[in-house]
């Protein structure tokens, strides 16, 4: 079998599962080329992606989580490190100053917000009877929800989101320098909401990071750079594909959407998990050996990089009993699509799991006789996996 899990195009119809299922029976730790890199090892067992999640010491987070290295991309951090690419203990210090607003009570507390924000949503294209599911309904509240927990204007959100998606798209599939140029806007948008916030600090998570501090010093600038930008990045896009995804799946097994339909409030927390086991919008993240080891017998040198490939792992059928079926009511369902536990656990999963189910929630009850309209374009990203555009219609 043809192996390349980096091209955008095994990415366009959805995850590469053929490959996926060729790897976990025939090469599970598989040793894969990288066009201008060294190479990495690919898993796609659930065991290996657990155990290398959790063992933070000897498969680290830094110099980052992505596959290819920053080199001399990157600006000059100093000592700055995002949370997502730094160790414990100095990535426990700052996950603490950041983890009160994402426990499941904070997220609780949203839910008649995050409710009343997706009801708007609907509200603006319900009388249209057609629209881009992707931009118009799934994409609205993410960007939304994380510019309201920073303080930032909605329209902002939905800006700073559209940067995004230029950050996570494959740099091939757009013109030159639009991901620099992308970096480089969240960048001056983090400037001016720093000296903004300092000027006014309000009750919001961006005034909270500026008045923080990490052994007894404040958060230096660039630290809140890289908070701000992890931020607006995580919860954006991965949320939107997971409910644009998770639709798309829905239309597609209409035996399971009409499972899900008769009792919607009971099922959608089993319909929700499975689909983020299904959808698995992140594809993947990296880690760096810090030492010689093994990965289930394969040796593994300090140094060398090793790639978790959730969407794999979630369906492997030492993990999963019936993996390729999609099933509204699976339960248990300890899938890993928000990682594999570990120090890096979505921060976001409760927030998440509460925009998920408002947005499913009022789709279902409101946009009555939902149908694809046209094609469905993915995006053109081996990171993050999901629709880019998906026409719509329904009864106005
Ligand atoms: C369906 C939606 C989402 C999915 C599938 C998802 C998935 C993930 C994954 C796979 C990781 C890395 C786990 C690891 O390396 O072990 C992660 C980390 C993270 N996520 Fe999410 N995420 C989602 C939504 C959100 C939301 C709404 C937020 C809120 C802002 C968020 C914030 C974060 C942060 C800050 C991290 C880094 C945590 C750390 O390094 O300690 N995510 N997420």
């Amino acid at each position: 079998m043809q192996i390349d899990l980096l091209a955008p195009a095994a990415f366009e119809g959805g995850q590469p599962h053929e490959q996926y299922r060729w790897l976990r029976e025939n090469d599970p730790v598989h040793w894969h080329a990288e066009p201008n890199g060294p190479g990495f090892f690919a898993l796609t067992r659930c065991e290996d992606v657990r155990r290398v999640s959790r063992d933070h010491a000897t498969f680290s987070s830094e110099p980052t989580a992505m596959i290819t290295d920053p080199g001399d991309q990157m600006p000059m951090l100093g000592d700055a490190k995002m949370m997502l690419f730094s160790d414990p203990p100095h990535h426990t210090k700052l996950r603490r100053l950041v983890s009160k607003e994402f426990t499941p009570k904070a997220a609780r507390a949203l839910v008649p917000r995050v409710k009343e924000l997706a009801r708007q949503i609907v509200d603006a294209v319900i009388e249209r009877g057609e629209c881009d599911f992707v931009s118009d309904v799934a994409g609205e509240l993410p960007s939304y929800v994380i510019a309201e927990l920073m303080g930032l204007p909605l329209d902002d959100g939905r800006m700073l989101y559209q940067l995004t998606e230029t950050l996570h798209a494959a740099p091939e599939s757009q013109p030159e320098g639009a991901q620099m140029g992308a970096a480089a806007n969240m960048f001056a948008y983090s400037a001016r909401l720093l000296a903004e916030k300092r000027k006014n600090p309000g009750d919001d998570l961006a005034s909270k990071l500026i008045a923080s501090e990490i052994d007894g010093q404040r958060l230096g600038d660039l630290d809140f750079h890289l908070f701000f930008m992890l931020l607006i990045d995580a919860g954006g896009d991965t949320t939107r594909n997971l409910v644009a995804g998770g639709m798309h799946e829905l239309l597609r097994h209409p035996e399971q959407l009409a499972r899900l339909r008769e009792d919607l409030p009971g099922r959608l927390p089993s319909a929700r998990e499975e689909l983020l086991r299904w959808v698995s919008p992140v594809v993947h993240m990296r880690r760096t050996a810090t030492r010689d080891t093994e990965i289930a017998g394969t040796p593994v040198k300090e140094g060398q990089k090793v790639v978790l490939f959730y969407g794999a792992a979630n369906r492997d059928p030492a993990e999963f009993e019936r993996p390729e079926e999609l099933d509204v009511l699976r339960t248990p369902n300890h899938h890993v699509a928000f990682g594999a536990t570990g120090a890096h656990y979505c921060l976001g999963s409760q927030l998440a799991r509460v925009e998920i189910d408002a947005m499913l929630h009022e789709v279902l009850t409101r946009m009555q006789g939902l149908e694809l309209a046209g094609g469905v374009e993915w995006l053109p990203s081996s990171f993050i996996s999901g629709p880019k555009h998906m026409p719509v219609r329904f009864t106005p």
